[in-house]
Protein backbone atom coordinates (compact mmCIF):
# COMPACT_ATOMS: atom_id res chain seq x y z
CA UNK A 1 0.00 0.00 0.00
CA UNK A 2 1.36 3.60 -1.37
CA UNK A 3 0.73 6.75 0.57
CA UNK A 4 2.52 9.09 -2.09
CA UNK A 5 2.97 12.88 -1.01
CA UNK A 6 4.58 15.34 -3.44
CA UNK A 7 6.00 18.49 -2.62
CA UNK A 8 7.47 21.35 -4.38
CA UNK A 9 10.83 20.69 -4.14
CA UNK A 10 13.76 18.86 -2.76
CA UNK A 11 13.47 20.78 0.34
CA UNK A 12 10.36 19.64 1.17
CA UNK A 13 10.52 15.86 0.53
CA UNK A 14 13.51 16.20 2.94
CA UNK A 15 10.95 17.87 5.75
CA UNK A 16 8.55 15.22 5.10
CA UNK A 17 10.84 12.17 5.12
CA UNK A 18 11.77 13.74 8.22
CA UNK A 19 8.61 14.06 9.66
CA UNK A 20 7.46 10.25 8.50
CA UNK A 21 11.44 9.21 9.96
CA UNK A 22 10.91 11.10 13.45
CA UNK A 23 8.70 8.02 15.57
CA UNK A 24 11.14 5.88 14.80
CA UNK A 25 14.18 8.07 16.28
CA UNK A 26 13.70 6.19 20.05
CA UNK A 27 15.45 3.72 21.93
CA UNK A 28 15.38 0.15 20.29
CA UNK A 29 14.37 0.96 16.84
CA UNK A 30 15.89 -0.50 14.22
CA UNK A 31 16.57 1.66 10.91
CA UNK A 32 17.59 0.49 7.67
CA UNK A 33 19.37 3.66 5.48
CA UNK A 34 20.33 4.35 2.12
CA UNK A 35 22.84 5.98 0.06
CA UNK A 36 22.98 8.04 -2.92
CA UNK A 37 21.91 11.85 -2.99
CA UNK A 38 18.08 11.28 -1.96
CA UNK A 39 18.26 10.75 1.34
CA UNK A 40 20.96 13.74 2.09
CA UNK A 41 18.41 15.81 3.21
CA UNK A 42 16.67 13.62 5.44
CA UNK A 43 20.43 13.11 6.97
CA UNK A 44 20.84 16.55 7.42
CA UNK A 45 17.21 16.95 9.11
CA UNK A 46 18.29 13.85 11.64
CA UNK A 47 21.60 15.61 12.64
CA UNK A 48 20.13 19.13 12.90
CA UNK A 49 17.69 17.34 15.51
CA UNK A 50 20.32 14.91 17.51
CA UNK A 51 21.92 18.25 18.05
CA UNK A 52 19.38 20.86 18.35
CA UNK A 53 16.93 18.58 20.57
CA UNK A 54 19.55 15.98 21.86
CA UNK A 55 17.86 12.84 20.47
CA UNK A 56 19.58 10.14 20.75
CA UNK A 57 21.22 7.45 19.00
CA UNK A 58 22.51 5.58 21.68
CA UNK A 59 19.93 2.73 21.13
CA UNK A 60 19.42 2.34 18.16
CA UNK A 61 20.45 -0.25 15.21
CA UNK A 62 21.16 0.57 11.83
CA UNK A 63 21.02 -1.97 8.38
CA UNK A 64 22.29 -0.23 5.26
CA UNK A 65 21.60 -1.65 1.65
CA UNK A 66 24.84 -2.04 0.00
CA UNK A 67 28.29 -1.36 -0.96
CA UNK A 68 30.33 -1.64 -4.12
CA UNK A 69 32.78 -4.16 -4.50
CA UNK A 70 36.25 -3.92 -4.07
CA UNK A 71 36.40 -0.37 -2.61
CA UNK A 72 38.63 0.19 0.72
CA UNK A 73 36.60 1.17 3.36
CA UNK A 74 38.41 4.70 3.20
CA UNK A 75 37.66 5.00 -0.25
CA UNK A 76 36.24 8.16 -0.71
CA UNK A 77 32.91 6.79 -2.48
CA UNK A 78 32.82 3.42 -0.62
CA UNK A 79 29.22 3.79 1.39
CA UNK A 80 31.11 3.03 4.44
CA UNK A 81 32.84 6.78 3.98
CA UNK A 82 29.38 7.87 2.68
CA UNK A 83 27.57 6.88 5.89
CA UNK A 84 30.20 8.14 8.09
CA UNK A 85 30.48 11.38 6.63
CA UNK A 86 26.62 12.06 5.87
CA UNK A 87 25.44 10.40 9.26
CA UNK A 88 26.85 8.31 11.68
CA UNK A 89 29.81 10.70 12.32
CA UNK A 90 27.73 13.45 13.54
CA UNK A 91 25.03 11.41 15.90
CA UNK A 92 26.11 9.41 18.96
CA UNK A 93 25.21 5.94 17.22
CA UNK A 94 27.45 3.09 18.46
CA UNK A 95 30.14 1.90 16.04
CA UNK A 96 29.43 -1.53 16.83
CA UNK A 97 25.21 -0.92 16.16
CA UNK A 98 26.00 0.07 12.44
CA UNK A 99 25.71 -2.72 10.25
CA UNK A 100 27.04 -2.27 6.43
CA UNK A 101 27.56 -5.29 3.79
CA UNK A 102 31.01 -5.48 2.98
CA UNK A 103 32.23 -5.29 -0.45
CA UNK A 104 35.52 -6.77 0.55
CA UNK A 105 36.91 -10.58 1.13
CA UNK A 106 35.05 -13.73 1.24
CA UNK A 107 31.67 -12.38 -0.57
CA UNK A 108 29.69 -15.01 -0.37
CA UNK A 109 30.31 -15.06 3.59
CA UNK A 110 29.62 -11.86 3.80
CA UNK A 111 26.18 -11.99 2.21
CA UNK A 112 25.43 -14.85 4.26
CA UNK A 113 26.74 -13.38 7.80
CA UNK A 114 24.22 -10.12 6.71
CA UNK A 115 21.39 -12.50 6.30
CA UNK A 116 21.65 -13.77 9.71
CA UNK A 117 22.56 -10.53 11.25
CA UNK A 118 19.15 -8.94 9.73
CA UNK A 119 17.35 -12.36 10.60
CA UNK A 120 18.02 -10.94 14.63
CA UNK A 121 16.13 -8.18 14.10
CA UNK A 122 13.45 -6.46 12.50
CA UNK A 123 13.71 -3.48 10.48
CA UNK A 124 11.00 -1.03 11.80
CA UNK A 125 11.80 1.95 8.52
CA UNK A 126 13.78 1.30 6.13
CA UNK A 127 14.57 4.15 3.57
CA UNK A 128 14.72 4.03 0.01
CA UNK A 129 16.47 5.61 -2.90
CA UNK A 130 15.37 4.70 -6.36
CA UNK A 131 17.71 4.00 -9.67
CA UNK A 132 16.09 5.82 -12.58
CA UNK A 133 16.27 2.13 -13.99
CA UNK A 134 13.67 1.43 -10.75
CA UNK A 135 16.38 -0.99 -8.95
CA UNK A 136 16.44 0.17 -5.00
CA UNK A 137 19.43 -0.98 -3.25
CA UNK A 138 21.81 -2.09 -5.77
CA UNK A 139 18.80 -4.94 -7.01
CA UNK A 140 19.01 -4.28 -10.95
CA UNK A 141 16.42 -5.07 -13.27
CA UNK A 142 15.46 -8.89 -13.84
CA UNK A 143 16.71 -9.46 -9.86
CA UNK A 144 14.51 -12.40 -8.34
CA UNK A 145 12.15 -11.06 -6.02
CA UNK A 146 12.87 -14.00 -3.62
CA UNK A 147 16.68 -12.79 -3.37
CA UNK A 148 18.58 -12.24 -0.20
CA UNK A 149 21.77 -10.49 0.43
CA UNK A 150 23.91 -11.21 -2.91
CA UNK A 151 26.52 -9.83 -4.89
CA UNK A 152 25.28 -8.25 -8.21
CA UNK A 153 26.63 -6.62 -11.28
CA UNK A 154 25.66 -2.80 -11.96
CA UNK A 155 23.85 -1.96 -15.04
CA UNK A 156 25.85 0.32 -17.41
CA UNK A 157 23.12 2.53 -16.56
CA UNK A 158 23.55 2.55 -13.25
CA UNK A 159 27.42 2.61 -13.62
CA UNK A 160 26.82 6.20 -15.82
CA UNK A 161 23.89 7.51 -12.84
CA UNK A 162 27.37 7.01 -10.88
CA UNK A 163 30.12 8.07 -12.79
CA UNK A 164 29.86 11.72 -11.29
CA UNK A 165 30.64 10.33 -8.56
CA UNK A 166 34.35 8.47 -9.63
CA UNK A 167 35.32 10.63 -12.59
CA UNK A 168 36.37 13.29 -10.83
CA UNK A 169 38.72 11.01 -8.83
CA UNK A 170 39.76 9.68 -12.58
CA UNK A 171 38.31 6.16 -11.49
CA UNK A 172 36.04 3.81 -12.87
CA UNK A 173 33.00 3.27 -11.27
CA UNK A 174 33.08 -0.17 -9.72
CA UNK A 175 31.29 -3.17 -12.31
CA UNK A 176 30.00 -5.09 -9.17
CA UNK A 177 28.17 -4.20 -5.35
CA UNK A 178 26.60 -6.49 -2.50
CA UNK A 179 23.60 -5.59 -1.78
CA UNK A 180 20.90 -6.31 0.48
CA UNK A 181 17.82 -8.73 -2.03
CA UNK A 182 14.15 -7.82 -2.19
CA UNK A 183 13.53 -9.98 -0.15
CA UNK A 184 15.60 -8.76 2.84
CA UNK A 185 14.01 -5.28 1.91
CA UNK A 186 10.14 -6.59 1.60
CA UNK A 187 10.70 -7.78 5.65
CA UNK A 188 11.08 -4.11 6.82
CA UNK A 189 7.93 -3.29 8.63
CA UNK A 190 7.54 -0.01 7.04
CA UNK A 191 9.28 1.93 3.67
CA UNK A 192 9.88 5.29 3.27
CA UNK A 193 11.39 6.24 -0.54
CA UNK A 194 12.20 9.55 -1.59
CA UNK A 195 13.16 10.79 -4.74
CA UNK A 196 13.45 13.69 -6.68
CA UNK A 197 14.19 14.94 -10.09
CA UNK A 198 12.95 14.59 -14.02
CA UNK A 199 15.24 11.62 -14.47
CA UNK A 200 13.44 9.51 -11.36
CA UNK A 201 9.64 10.28 -12.80
CA UNK A 202 9.73 7.25 -15.16
CA UNK A 203 10.84 4.82 -12.20
CA UNK A 204 8.38 6.20 -10.28
CA UNK A 205 5.57 5.78 -12.19
CA UNK A 206 6.58 2.19 -12.87
CA UNK A 207 6.90 1.51 -9.33
CA UNK A 208 3.54 2.68 -8.52
CA UNK A 209 1.27 2.08 -11.48
CA UNK A 210 3.96 -0.39 -13.72
CA UNK A 211 2.94 -4.22 -13.34
CA UNK A 212 4.18 -5.79 -10.47
CA UNK A 213 7.79 -7.37 -12.74
CA UNK A 214 11.36 -8.19 -12.25
CA UNK A 215 12.06 -5.38 -14.88
CA UNK A 216 11.17 -2.94 -12.87
CA UNK A 217 12.28 -4.16 -9.08
CA UNK A 218 10.84 -1.22 -6.85
CA UNK A 219 7.36 -2.61 -7.84
CA UNK A 220 7.55 -5.39 -5.63
CA UNK A 221 6.65 -2.66 -3.13
CA UNK A 222 2.91 -2.60 -4.51
CA UNK A 223 2.67 -5.66 -2.57
CA UNK A 224 4.10 -4.09 0.67
CA UNK A 225 1.48 -3.24 3.50
CA UNK A 226 3.21 0.42 4.51
CA UNK A 227 5.07 2.21 2.12
CA UNK A 228 5.12 6.14 1.90
CA UNK A 229 6.73 7.48 -1.14
CA UNK A 230 7.80 11.30 -1.02
CA UNK A 231 8.32 13.16 -4.16
CA UNK A 232 8.93 16.57 -5.62
CA UNK A 233 6.81 17.80 -8.84
CA UNK A 234 9.17 16.66 -11.16
CA UNK A 235 9.44 12.79 -10.08
CA UNK A 236 5.67 12.65 -9.87
CA UNK A 237 5.29 14.67 -12.74
CA UNK A 238 4.12 11.07 -14.50
CA UNK A 239 1.07 10.75 -12.31
CA UNK A 240 -2.22 11.43 -12.23
CA UNK A 241 -2.56 14.27 -9.79
CA UNK A 242 -5.66 11.60 -7.92
CA UNK A 243 -1.98 9.62 -7.28
CA UNK A 244 -0.96 11.73 -4.21
CA UNK A 245 -1.41 14.31 -1.48
CA UNK A 246 0.34 17.68 -2.31
CA UNK A 247 2.16 19.13 0.87
C1 LIG B 1 22.62 4.01 -5.91
C2 LIG B 1 22.23 3.31 -4.61
C3 LIG B 1 20.73 3.29 -4.43
C4 LIG B 1 20.17 4.67 -4.68
C5 LIG B 1 20.42 5.07 -6.10
C6 LIG B 1 19.89 6.45 -6.45
O1 LIG B 1 22.67 3.19 -7.02
N1 LIG B 1 22.73 1.99 -4.53
O2 LIG B 1 20.43 2.84 -3.13
O3 LIG B 1 18.80 4.69 -4.41
O4 LIG B 1 21.81 5.10 -6.29
O5 LIG B 1 20.82 7.43 -6.13
P1 LIG B 1 20.53 8.95 -6.04
O6 LIG B 1 19.75 9.14 -4.80
O7 LIG B 1 21.90 9.59 -5.93
O8 LIG B 1 19.82 9.34 -7.27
Amino acid sequence: MFRVICTKDYDGVSDVAFEVMKPYLKEGSVLGLATGSSPIGLYKRMIKDHTENGTSYKGIYTFNLDEYVGLPLEHSESYYTFMHKQLFDHIDIPEDHIHIPSGLGDLAKNAKDYDEAMEKMVVDIQVLGIGSDGHIGFNEPDTPFSQTTHVTELTEQTRTDNARFFDPLGEEVPHEAITMGPANIMKAKNILLVANGKNKAQAIHDMIKGPISEKCPASILQKHPSVTVVVDTEAASLLEPEDYEVR
